[in-house]
Order: structure tokens, then C-alpha cells, then sequence
């Protein structure tokens, strides 16, 4: 047990307080197999992709080594046993989003970037009109951001001219809510947004955006950085499509989700289409016979451990609980934002070292002057100690945070790994 948490924490709230000061990283580790081989090991770039614990590594090892069929293709009983095991996994990511009846809106793709294109692909082409204006980040993740500058230019090629306008990053790292009323216009149609930002690690205010917009606006919420470490509501957020990768929550890498809303499920349109599409061919016209968001956007061989993966790692996140999660990992960056602090030199980007907030979402992004944060990266890569360093996946250079090193972390760091770091990294810059 992690915690002497679990399903009483509704009911009781002293429960969950115990169950917060009981959460220990270090046995969360033990789940993990790669800190067995790697004792030395400090990971600290989640946001970049997670470690998997044994259930989810077993669930891709026993397909290949135990059952590996295609499924659904064929009569035999491994082929329809994979095919409801997918369909027990998308019940299972329609719970976690807390919508169970609707799990024919939930989509597997092959990741976030994968789901925020077929945003693009599949709804946008088909429902954006000449004249009709798309607002955006240019500060956000490129996979947010470059699908609607290819929507763009294949609009114009159908004679369709759309506008892109940007709005800004408050000095602090969330949006600048001022230059998101002053892009808004009768034109707006969409509004593009992470839950959690990348590199400033910042709870990026949907809701209060969602009422700056108006009700008629599509928001497309990039949940990459926010799935698995608080609850991603599909109901409470709101927001018409969601998009996140598995890999960001302890499942594969290859493997994604789109939900799409109930305002939107019926204008997709089809992105690819071959085996498993409910398609035919009359009149030498093509017919789609499906309603259903997942059978309309989903088409031949998936990538099907990638999938099951999904399920063993949505329930470790149960078992150790959310909210255990959300706590612990708030609890470490603080913890880590302070001990950085008198470092001398230290320049915090935005995000907790500028706004200094209590709560934390696992991510701090920092240089030292006259430091080349990459010359850290390696020098913390012989301590192995792992962090991101570069361009942070931002569309270009003027637009991305120049040189800092970003930490992120998740349920199975501990204080210790903290601490550690602190002192290696002070000991780096001092010498
Ligand atoms: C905010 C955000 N969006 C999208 C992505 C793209 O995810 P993937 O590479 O899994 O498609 C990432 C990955 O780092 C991300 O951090």
C-alpha cells in the first residue's frame, strides 16, 4: 500500500489527509522495474515521458509473447478476445475522463500529436468557413500548434481563407487573459490551449477562458502534461476535444487518446479510412454506416499493445490514487522551487519560481547565468541525473524560452531525489 488511502478518501476527508502524509515514493518505486536496474537513478523528465510500472510492461509482454493476433479480424478466439479487451480499455479511459456512457466518443490514436492533428483533419477542414479565425499559443507545444498552420494552407488550397491570431503568456506563465479578450472577436471559432503548460508547469485556467470566449467558441484542450496527475473531468472541463498521450501516463509510447464532445461528434469526418471502417462503396460514392466517433476516426491495424497498455496503467493511477498524486507531486516542486531558490545565479522561466504559487504540477524550468543549460544537462546526465534541455518542442526559436533546463516530476520521485539534485546541481554550478 502507498497510502492507507483508496475508495473510503470521499467519504472520510481526515482519511485523506492521512492518506497525503503517508504517500511514499519510494515504495511507488518498487512498482517500477526500471529502478530496480537503476538504483542511482533521478527522473526527473516526466513531462517528457513517464516510467512504467511492472503491470503495464507485463500487459505489452504477455501480448507478444502469449497472444499477439490482430483483433477482431477473425474467428478464432484470441482475435475476439483482443478486440473486447480494446473495447474494456476504452471503457476504461472513458471512466478515468469520468464519462462512462459515453466511451464511443473516446478515440485511440497514435498520441497527443496524433490526436491534436486529427482535431485539424477530421473536424476542421470539414466545419471551418472562409473568414473564420483560429486563436492559439505560439508558446505552446508545437503539436498544438503547427496542425493548424497545415489546416490553414490546406483551406486555402479548397479557397478557404482562415486567420490564425496568437495570444500571449502572462509574465507570470499562464495566458494573458488581456491578450486573449483582445484576439476574440465574432470570428473566432476555435480556441486552442494546454491544461497544464509544458515548460511552465502552470495550471493554465480553462474555465476562466472558456468565460472570456463565449459559449459558441471550440476549445481544443491539450491535456498532455495534465493526464495523470489530476483529474482530467471530461464532463467538468469545458472543453469540446481532448487530447493526451499515453506514454505521459505511465502507458506506451505510440498510443493516444481523443475525446471528442457532444457538440462535435457529429461533424467529423473521417480521417483515414481502410480495415475496421464501417465504409462502402455505392453508386461509386463513399458511405459512412457509422455514427460512432471511434468508428468513424479509427481504421486498420492499431497499434494494439499500445492500447491494452492504457487500462494497467489507468488502474496503477487508481491504485495509488489521483488525488495522492496531485498532492505529493504539489508538494515536491514547492519543496524543490524553495531549495533552488538561493542558488546563486539562478533565473527561474515562467511558472512557480516567478509566481511563486502554492500548488505545483510537477514541472520547474530554470538556467544560471553564464551556464549553457545543455553543459548541465550532461554534466547532471554523469550524476544520472536526468532533465530536459533545448528547445522544449516550442515552434521557434523567438518564440521558446532560450536555454532552460526544465525538471519534471511524478509520483515516484521522492524528497531525497530533490534534495539530491539541489546538491548536485549546486555543486555543478559552483565549480
Ligand atoms: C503539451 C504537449 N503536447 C503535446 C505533446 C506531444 O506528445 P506526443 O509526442 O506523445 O505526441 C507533448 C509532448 O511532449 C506535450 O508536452
Amino acid at each position: 500500500m502507498y497510502c492507507k488511502a483508496g475508495d473510503n478518501l470521499k467519504e472520510n476527508p481526515d482519511q485523506k489527509t492521512a492518506a497525503k502524509a503517508a504517500f511514499n515514493a519510494d515504495l511507488v518505486k518498487l512498482d517500477f522495474p526500471v529502478f530496480q536496474a537503476n538504483p542511482d537513478l533521478i527522473y526527473f523528465d516526466n513531462a517528457s515521458t513517464t516510467q512504467k510500472p511492472a503491470s503495464v510492461i507485463e500487459t505489452i509482454e504477455n501480448y507478444y509473447r502469449k497472444n499477439c493476433a490482430n483483433a477482431g479480424r477473425a474467428s478464432y478466439l484470441w482475435s475476439s478476445q483482443l478486440e473486447a479487451a480494446l473495447e474494456d480499455t476504452r471503457a476504461a479511459v472513458a471512466a478515468f475522463l469520468s464519462v462512462p456512457e459515453k466511451s464511443d466518443q473516446v478515440v485511440f490514436t497514435g498520441g497527443a500529436t496524433d490526436s491534436l492533428n486529427t482535431v485539424t483533419m477530421a473536424w476542421a477542414l470539414a466545419n471551418l468557413q472562409d473568414g473564420d479565425e483560429v486563436l492559439l499559443c505560439p508558446k505552446d507545444h508545437k503539436s498544438a500548434v503547427l496542425p493548424w498552420y497545415h489546416c490553414k494552407e490546406l483551406l486555402a488550397a479548397m479557397g478557404k481563407h482562415i486567420k490564425i491570431r496568437h495570444f500571449d503568456i502572462h509574465e507570470v506563465g499562464d495566458y494573458d487573459l488581456k491578450s486573449i479578450k483582445s484576439q476574440v472577436s465574432d470570428k473566432t471559432r476555435v480556441l486552442v490551449m494546454a491544461h497544464v503548460h509544458h515548460v511552465y508547469g502552470l495550471d493554465m485556467e480553462v474555465s476562466e477562458i472558456r468565460e472570456i470566449v463565449g459559449t459558441d467558441v471550440i476549445i481544443s484542450l491539450d491535456a498532455s502534461q495534465s493526464v495523470g496527475h489530476t483529474k482530467v473531468d471530461a464532463n467538468a472541463l469545458p472543453v469540446d476535444f481532448i487530447s493526451f498521450s499515453g506514454h505521459k501516463m505511465f502507458a506506451a509510447p505510440g498510443t493516444g487518446v481523443l475525446y471528442a464532445g457532444d457538440r462535435v461528434k457529429g461533424q467529423l469526418q473521417p480521417l483515414r479510412l481502410g480495415g475496421k471502417s464501417k465504409a462502402v462503396i455505392e453508386n461509386d460514392s463513399l458511405k459512412i454506416n457509422s455514427n460512432s466517433v471511434c468508428e468513424i476516426l479509427e481504421s486498420g491495424t492499431q497499434n494494439i499493445p499500445g492500447i491494452l497498455s492504457l487500462k494497467p496503467a489507468i488502474e496503477y493511477i487508481n491504485k495509488i490514487g489521483l488525488e495522492n498524486i496531485e498532492a505529493h507531486v504539489s508538494k515536491l516542486t514547492v519543496d524543490l522551487w524553495q531549495k533552488l531558490m538561493p542558488l546563486p545565479n539562478i533565473e527561474f522561466a515562467p511558472g512557480i519560481g516567478i509566481c511563486a504559487c502554492d500548488k505545483g504540477w510537477g514541472i520547474i524550468s530554470f538556467r544560471f547565468k553564464g551556464i549553457s543549460s545543455s553543459d548541465l544537462g550532461f554534466a547532471l546526465d554523469e550524476e544520472k541525473i536526468f532533465v530536459r534541455t533545448g528547445d522544449h518542442c516550442v515552434w521557434n526559436k523567438a518564440e521558446a524560452e532560450p536555454d532552460f533546463l526544465r525538471v519534471s516530476m511524478h509520483a515516484y520521485n521522492s524528497p531525497d531525489d530533490v534534495e539530491q539534485f539541489v546538491q548536485v546541481l549546486a555543486d555543478i554550478v559552483d565549480s
